[in-house]
């Protein structure tokens, strides 16, 4: 993709609180993404509680979403997803960087966040922000045939790299 459309698309990128008839569409772009995906329960109980949810809508249309909680003047980034179409396109930098700027909005001085040691793509996202891998979660998430360990990975706010 040139610079001049990647340049547009990121111009049309918007964003909003995601809303429980969000969900379906939502499970789409998780189950295709994850190969232990969250339920549909669990996003409708983070709406529920109150984190800070928000969907990423291409021309009105979810293509992606991010969730965090915050705790004293830490957030922690519980999931960040975008629609495998428009992967590797700077969509993910923007959505990461949204929440990111959020979070220092509403007072939070550090983002904390797990990731498999295998997801290459998010760990490459994460690093060019700056995160720093601070610790391991053994046998964090589900795997197949064993669970699998978590990078936990910590960035101070506000966060330096631009979009
Ligand atoms: C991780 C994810 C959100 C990245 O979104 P994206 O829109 O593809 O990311 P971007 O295009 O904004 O890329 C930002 C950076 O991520 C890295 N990256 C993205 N895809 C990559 C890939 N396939 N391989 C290596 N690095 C990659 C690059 O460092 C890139 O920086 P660069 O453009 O300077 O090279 C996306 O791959 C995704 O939704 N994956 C499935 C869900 C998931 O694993 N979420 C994270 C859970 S911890």
């Amino acid at each position: 993709m040139s610079a001049k459309l990647k340049d547009s698309l990121l111009q049309s990128v918007r964003f909003r609180e995601m809303l429980p008839t969000d969900v379906p569409a939502i499970m789409e772009i998780e189950r295709d993404a994850y190969s232990f995906p969250w339920s549909e329960g669990i996003f409708r109980d983070c709406i529920r509680v109150g984190y800070t949810c928000r969907v990423l809508e291409l021309r009105g249309i979810v293509h992606g979403y991010g969730i965090m909680s915050f705790a004293a003047d830490e957030a922690h980034v519980l999931n960040i997803c975008i629609h495998r179409d428009l992967r590797e396109q700077g969509v993910g930098r923007r959505l990461l960087s949204y929440l990111l700027g959020y979070a220092h909005s509403v007072g939070m001085n550090c983002a904390y966040l797990e990731v498999r040691p295998s997801n290459v793509p998010a760990i490459h996202l994460y690093e060019s922000f700056g995160f720093i891998r601070v610790g391991i979660r053994k046998g964090y998430y589900q795997g197949s045939p064993t669970r699998e360990d978590a990078w936990v990975y910590r960035l101070p706010l506000p966060h330096s790299v631009a979009d």
